[in-house]
């Protein structure tokens, strides 16, 4: 789990200026600021221009910056990197990572900075481990669109064709120390459905979500908050585990299960989280 919260991270089109100054506003907790598949070939250009531009100079308080590049082998992707590495964004965002290789890649091209890599592609996948290991890896982003292509799976509302890709990203990342952030729900008019597919990404462990529009946002962030009910559980099993302890046990009983030190440590953890949500500056 992230000392930061990542619950909403949403794409903006680097081409889209009303987008861009409007994130200003939104409760997000991080932002991809997009050169790659948002935006159309004959506005790749003036895209990478504006957005370094914006970054120089605009505030976007206390929101993760990420940007996403083109892929290094595109024609794109080297200018894109050398006009965005030293704008002051928290990461850049690799797309259709195979492999450590290619994280390698842009390590070289920007030596210091963080780097997240797109987790969309089979190979990808497949090499989930390797590509968190890489020491500049810092977030994996579920791609599910372009996985789902490239898998030729269908739409399923429960996900299952994805799941086993889902939770080998999860595994690679949690074994790494990496943040993990699911992939975008397309429907953005259908609350409930979003609703849906945050509570799976949730429960399987994800930091957050991807979103594509505004309205995406309140039910993303509350979806991926510990709620009051799981605020007040973390805080009666601490409590109650202290008090096991002073006794001399080592396990202690709320609500009819055990308790023990592991528990605590997800309660301190969910308190860490909510204490961090309450804090940001966004
Ligand atoms: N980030 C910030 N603001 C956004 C936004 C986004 N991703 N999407 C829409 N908005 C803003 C619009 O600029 C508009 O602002 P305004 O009130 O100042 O005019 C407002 O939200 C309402 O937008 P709306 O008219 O409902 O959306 P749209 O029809 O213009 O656009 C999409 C719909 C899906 C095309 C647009 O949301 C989008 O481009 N999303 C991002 C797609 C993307 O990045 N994909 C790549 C990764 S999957
Ligand atoms: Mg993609």
């Amino acid at each position: 789990m992230s000392a930061r919260p990542y619950r909403s991270v949403l794409y903006i089109p680097g081409s889209k200026e009303r987008a861009l100054e409007k994130a200003k506003t939104l409760p997000v907790d991080a932002i991809i600021f997009d050169l790659e598949d948002a935006v159309a070939v004959e506005e790749k250009t003036n895209a990478r221009a504006l957005l370094a531009e914006t970054l120089s100079t605009a505030d976007y308080g206390g929101r993760a910056k990420i940007v996403r590049v083109n892929a290094l082998d595109t024609e794109w992707g080297h200018a894109d990197v050398e006009a965005l590495k030293d704008v002051g964004a928290d990461a850049l965002l690799l797309p259709k990572v195979d492999s450590a290789e290619d994280v390698q890649a842009l390590a070289e091209l920007a030596p210091g900075v963080a780097i997240w890599a797109m987790m969309e592609t089979p190979l990808g996948i497949l090499n989930a481990a390797q590509i968190a290991a890489h020491p500049a890896l810092e977030g994996f982003v579920l791609g599910t669109n372009d996985l789902a292509k490239d898998l030729n799976t269908r739409f399923r509302a429960d996900r299952e064709p994805l799941l086993t890709s889902l939770q080998m990203c999860m595994l690679a990342a949690r074994a790494h120390g990496v943040v993990a952030v699911d992939g975008v729900y397309n429907a953005f008019k259908d609350d409930d459905g979003l609703r849906a597919e945050c509570e799976q990404g949730r429960d399987m462990g994800f930091d957050g979500k991807t979103l594509i529009h505004p309205a995406q946002v309140e039910i993303t962030n509350a979806a991926f908050a510990p709620s009051e009910a799981e605020i007040d559980l973390a805080r009666r099993q601490i409590a109650a585990f202290e008090q096991a302890e002073a006794d001399g046990q080592g396990v202690a009983v709320v609500d009819g299960k055990i308790v023990e030190n592991l528990h605590i440590v997800t309660a301190k953890a969910t308190l860490a989280k909510a204490d961090a949500i309450a804090k940001l500056e966004i």
